[in-house]
């Protein structure tokens, strides 16, 4: 049987747009390091999309662009406030403390994956402010979409903006799956990011080949970000390479379309499970989805030949991508339907 694939994101192809793209850029010789016509026509675009002056450093990782874009914005004695199950503290082996010098990441709870204002002003109510016995809060990180494939409502984010900046916090967003959530809230790029000074880009997971990207509005760190980069071996001397790619990426709106379909595959799989009685929980607004299902069903869908992460006794994870079709959804569905 065919293997259908919700395991992740990152286990998707890389769409044919960007291939072409590279294929494209591969003709004579262009200054490396960024110097070439398509980095700055990538420039351009970021720009235009996020509807002010805005700089893009292509990096390899999603880890690379959160660990350095955070370097470049908190002091080695500050803190990065996030949720407890961010990324940035969960999933990088502590890559923000290596860049930023020993940054520490603090982890707070927050209904449905989200953080809450409430939570985050007790908080920093409780910080010994300028005690150097104590790392400083400096920024607040936001992943939009979450973890849990939750999506940031936008007024939820500005309350947040709002009680960062009233007490001298920065704000970040991990956007690994930004795209993902603007096709959810169906708003404008520039509106998904109001009041956000650096954030990671997010590509690799929604079709891009090998690159991510810090995008920041902040000309201090965008100046930092030049050194960081180029010391934590990050700038590509063939960047046109990863330019061509992102640009490809985020010509005519590609990005949210891609995410749009991940977006409504999860929905119809989604849908799909429940109706054979299995527990979602919480509600997928983006492409991931966390269900209740006995063990031995989860065995025997797996061994049907559909991929999951498997999380532990009565728990998976399902992630779509822009490369899910329909048939994928409603063959896993017909599997696991034969099963129940
Ligand atoms: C929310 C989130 N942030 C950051 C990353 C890091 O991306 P990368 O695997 O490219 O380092 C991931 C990867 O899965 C992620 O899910």
């Amino acid at each position: 049987m065919r293997p259908i694939e919700f395991r992740s994101d990152n286990a998707a192809p890389t769409a044919d747009y960007v291939l072409e793209a590279i294929a494209q850029a591969n003709s004579g010789s262009a200054m490396a390091y960024g110097g070439d016509a398509i980095t700055a026509a990538l420039q351009q675009r970021v720009s235009e999309l996020f509807e002010r002056e805005a700089r893009i450093f292509p990096v390899l990782t999603g880890t690379a662009a959160n660990a350095l874009g955070l370097a470049a914005m908190c002091p080695p004695w500050g803190a990065v406030i996030c949720h407890e199950v961010g990324h940035i503290l969960t999933s990088e082996a502590a890559a923000t403390a290596a860049f930023g010098g020993g940054i520490q990441v603090t982890g707070l709870p927050g209904a449905g994956s989200l953080l809450d204002p409430t939570t985050v002003a007790a908080h920093l109510d409780g910080v010994r402010w300028d005690d150097p016995h104590e790392s400083q809060p400096a920024v607040l990180s936001v992943t939009q979409a979450t973890e849990l494939g939750a999506v940031y409502p936008l007024d939820r984010i500005a309350e947040l903006v709002e009680l960062a900046a009233e007490r001298g916090l920065r704000v970040h967003l991990d956007g690994a799956r930004l795209a993902n959530a603007i096709a959810a809230l169906g708003c404008t790029p520039a509106r998904a990011v109001a009041g956000v000074t650096t954030f990671t880009l997010g590509a690799t997971k929604n079709g891009v080949l090998s690159t991510d990207a810090i995008v920041t509005f902040d000309d201090r760190v965008a100046d930092e970000l030049r050194f960081r980069l180029k010391r934590a071996g990050q700038v590509a001397s063939k960047m046109r390479y990863a330019s061509a790619q992102l640009l490809a990426y985020l010509a005519e709106d590609r990005w949210i379309d891609s995410a749009r379909h991940a977006n409504a595959a999860m929905r119809r799989l989604a849908a799909g499970v429940a109706a054979l009685g299995f527990t979602i929980e919480p509600q997928p607004e983006a492409n991931i989805a966390f269900v209740a299902m006995p063990d031995e069903i989860r065995q025997r869908w797996s061994k049907a030949g559909v991929d999951f992460y498997d999380l532990g006794p009565g728990r998976i994870r399902l992630v779509t991508s822009f490369a899910t079709s329909d048939a994928d959804v409603d063959d896993a569905l017909d599997r696991l339907r034969g099963i129940v």
